[in-house]
């Protein structure tokens, strides 16, 4: 059944490739629509890199949206470090001709909750949760009509990535996280824990460039930007290619394994602010909101994404 989706996101390299992944695979999801958010880099850039890389795939019919360009409740972070400047550092690519909507992307993400029958959309947050939580305090109405929400997100035993205790999504906007992981949605979350395991190694990198093709060769200059960073820091063999992992789920769940537990976020510590406290071992009687994904088959994975660009 062919799941209908919103992707949520800040392009990034990452994103991107998830964004692609999605659009190479009209079997398994439909896009109704992108919504950008501020993230990775500014709201004004992460726009434009969502409209960039639907040009690259050929789709300038997808339909994108800019949303909030700041946290809920505190300042932007970003990750230019991680990133570049452009947010798609790696190959300059022309700037996007196709047009942004007018329309707001929290008005959109309403909007299509209460158009569409309910329990037929599902929203794929790949950045700060901002625009899927003030959609949610804007209209209340429409939480119980999501589907599903699929994210990446968060962090338990791979602990935080932009500090000790917090991964950068949750952490840019804790209250945003807070926000949706009570919200009741059906949740499935794609921590550190699983997206380490998914790194972009030599072997694979070569493989995207084998393609053959402008998008296999993009993909393979992103990445090889991407991973510069995480590589010098973890002295991993590559770079955890995060966001992918939420579209490979859609495609293929069966390639990554979690549990229902309990998760949830730190909004007062300034030392843990955005912390995913995840009950992984069952300690409490907190009820279980989330399915935290803990495992994947990381070549299955390359094998599955590496397919489907193909077809770009
Ligand atoms: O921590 C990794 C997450 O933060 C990914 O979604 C990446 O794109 C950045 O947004
Ligand atoms: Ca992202």
């Amino acid at each position: 059944m062919t799941r209908r989706i919103i992707i949520d996101t800040d392009p990034g390299q990452d994103d991107a490739v998830a964004i692609l992944l999605a659009l190479a695979s009209p079997e398994e999801v439909e896009v109704l629509g992108i919504t950008a958010v501020a993230g990775n880099v500014p709201l004004a850039l992460t726009q434009k890199n969502a409209r960039v890389v639907c040009e690259l795939a050929g789709r300038r019919d997808v339909r994108v949206f800019a949303g909030c360009d700041r946290p809920m409740a505190r300042a932007l972070v970003t990750a230019e470090h991680v990133h570049g400047k452009t947010g798609l550092d790696g190959i300059p690519l022309p700037d996007p001709t196709m047009p942004l909507q007018d329309t707001h992307a929290v008005e959109f993400i309403v909007e299509t909750l209460r158009a569409e029958p309910s329990g037929t959309v599902t929203l794929c947050p790949l950045g700060p949760l901002t625009n899927v939580a003030t959609a949610f305090e804007t209209a209340p109405d429409i939480v119980g009509r999501v589907a599903e929400i699929v994210l990446m997100g968060g962090a338990y035993f791979e602990v935080g990535n932009i500090t000790p205790a917090a991964e950068f999504n949750i952490y840019v906007d804790p209250e945003a996280a807070g926000i949706v992981f009570h919200s009741g949605v059906p949740l499935t979350v794609m921590p550190l824990d699983v997206t380490h395991k998914a790194l972009t190694t030599r072997p694979r990198i070569d493989a995207f460039r084998a393609l053959g093709t402008e998008v296999g060769h993009v993909v393979a200059e992103w990445t090889d930007f991407f991973e510069r960073f995480d590589m010098e820091k973890y002295g991993s063999e590559g770079a955890p290619l995060h966001d992918p992992c939420v579209i490979a789920h859609l495609v293929r769940p069966g390639l990554f394994t979690g549990r229902q537990i309990n998760v949830e976020i730190e909004t007062t510590s300034e030392l843990t602010r955005g912390m995913t406290v995840a009950d992984w071992w069952g300690v409490t009687d907190r009820s279980a909101n989330a399915m935290f994904m803990g495992d994947v088959d990381a070549q299955g994975f390359y094998d599955l994404l590496t397919g489907r660009l193909a077809r770009l």
